[in-house]
């Protein structure tokens, strides 16, 4: 039988992290497969999917205010449906479930990150008149099955490894919303990975809140090092892996920066903080010592590799002392990137009943010096890139030139370059090209197409 979404108009609206990015991709290629039609508008859509993250507050009143504000758009000419379905999913549906109704009345369906699998079938009860449906589970046991997937590039894929997380750091709602850490079976990665490169995928980015705690569910034994190995050996042309937590991340793994051709040299290691009362009370249960020495094992490794990192600042309690060691250690890391975050409370959350004096103004005022530093920090470490020759794969156009093409270096750093004479940037996109660069700036280099593939 013809499903009732088939022919509907749908539109994704995503928010939050890597996770969430392919979790889209699996609900656009199941409404695919059932016979919707994405589109890149809200306007020209019937059904809206809001996939939505509640790491901090700010995600959350972005949310309700994009939901709300929504209400009053008209559906597309030509449509048979009498309002809009609007669904929201993801990290704020599975912590708020059917209460969102009662904020939110126009909201049809809420679904949680452990049901997508059920979302088309949702969709559908609300179309055939079965009035407004939420439908959140408990975290499951075991990895979620395989759905049909619509990658936005063809050229490169997010492969998930582990969902969940067993870390409760004070701060995160994310172990609350993705439920514990479950692995999926290195025969199931290295298949799908295999099969992605069978499909002319060139970028393999392997996704999981710890990847390196891959395998303690499974195997009793951390095997994040056997995943990279087995992926490495499908031939794919470059291999990246988010997140690593600086507590489980083992030699064997950094040695292997040094030993795998098609493992990119970029490493993003959140630190959170450089100080060891902080950490301690974030529970992240590593020293700003161990987590400098790893950084110093993976140099070792391969010099070229450019790491990244996540801070947060103001965490309750944070005092001047800790703040400047948190700017000490990023002075000394070298970072080529730095996500830094003022610390946003979250309920239910141990962090969230600590004690916290300090005035907004201070942590402002550090929060901006740290985003100087960071930003000195970048231009410096992009520097060691002009006069070289990269391989960069296109990604598509910059933003602000259309007759330049913008894509990434195995650093992951953004390159420029004009376009080359007689090319198109449909012809390049999803094409690894040399790029000589000639100016490294702070958040992008710029150079000339040496070569073409
Ligand atoms: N699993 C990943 C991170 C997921 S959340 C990891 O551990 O590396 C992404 C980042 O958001 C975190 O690294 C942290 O820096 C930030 N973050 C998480 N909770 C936060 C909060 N309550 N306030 C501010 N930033 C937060
Ligand atoms: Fe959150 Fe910590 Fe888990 Fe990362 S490791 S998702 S920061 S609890
Ligand atoms: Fe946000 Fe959920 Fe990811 S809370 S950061 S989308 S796991």
């Amino acid at each position: 039988m013809l499903s009732p979404i088939s022919d509907k108009t749908f539109f994704l609206q995503v928010f939050g992290c890597q996770m969430n990015e392919h979790d889209s991709e699996r609900i656009a290629g199941m409404l695919e497969s059932l016979g919707a039609i994405q589109v890149p508008e809200l306007e020209e859509s019937e059904i809206v999917v809001f996939v939505t993250c509640c790491v901090r507050e700010a995600a959350d009143t972005r949310l309700m205010g994009q939901v709300a504000s929504m209400k009053n758009v008209p559906l597309p000419q030509g449509s048979k449906l009498d309002k809009r379905i609007v669904c929201i999913g993801g990290c704020i549906g599975q912590r708020d479930g059917a209460k969102l109704m009662e904020k939110l009345p126009h909201v049809d369906v809420v679904f949680g990150t452990q049901n997508i699998d059920r979302l088309p079938r949702l969709i559908e009860s609300v179309l055939v008149g079965k009035g407004h449906q939420a439908e959140v589970y408990e975290a499951s046991e075991k990895f979620a099955t395989d759905l049909p997937s619509k990658r936005v590039h063809t050229w490169a894929a997010w492969l998930p490894i582990t969902s969940g997380c067993n870390n409760f750091c004070t701060y995160c709602i994310v172990p609350y919303v993705r439920g514990r850490e479950k692995s999926r079976t290195i025969e199931d990665v290295a298949a799908e990975a295999q099969a992605l490169v069978n499909d002319g995928v060139k970028e393999i980015t392997l996704l999981g809140q710890n990847v390196n705690s891959y395998g303690r569910d499974l195997y009793g034994e951390p095997r994040f090092a056997d995943v990279l190995r087995a992926v490495s050996a499908t031939g794919v042309g470059r291999i990246r892996f988010a997140t690593s937590h600086p507590k489980d991340l083992t030699d064997e793994v950094i040695a292997l920066f040094g030993e795998l051709p098609n493992l990119m040299p970029a490493l993003h290691l959140p630190v959170q903080s450089g100080s060891d009362r902080v950490l301690k009370a974030m529970n992240r249960r590593y020293t700003a010592e161990h987590y400098l020495d790893l950084v110093r094992k993976v140099r070792e490794a391969n010099p070229d590799v450019a790491l990244s990192t996540d801070i947060i600042v103001g965490f309750p309690g944070e005092t001047e002392e800790d703040f400047q060691a948190t700017a000490n250690l990023v002075r000394e890391v070298g970072y080529g990137q730095v996500f830094t975050f003022i610390y946003s409370k979250r309920e239910g959350t141990p962090a969230a009943k600590m004690e916290d004096p300090t005035p907004r103004e201070a942590i402002q005022r550090r929060f901006d010096e740290l985003v100087d530093i960071v930003q000195e920090g970048a231009h410096e470490q992009n520097q060691r890139f002009t006069g070289r020759v990269l391989d960069v794969l296109v990604e598509g156009t910059s933003k602000r030139d259309e007759d330049v093409l913008a894509g990434r270096s195995p650093h992951n750093v953004t390159v420029h370059a004009p376009i080359p004479a007689g090319k198109t940037i449909d012809e390049l996109e999803g094409t690894i090209v040399k790029v000589r660069i000639d100016e490294s700036l702070t958040w992008y280099l710029s150079g000339e197409v040496v070569d073409a593939e």
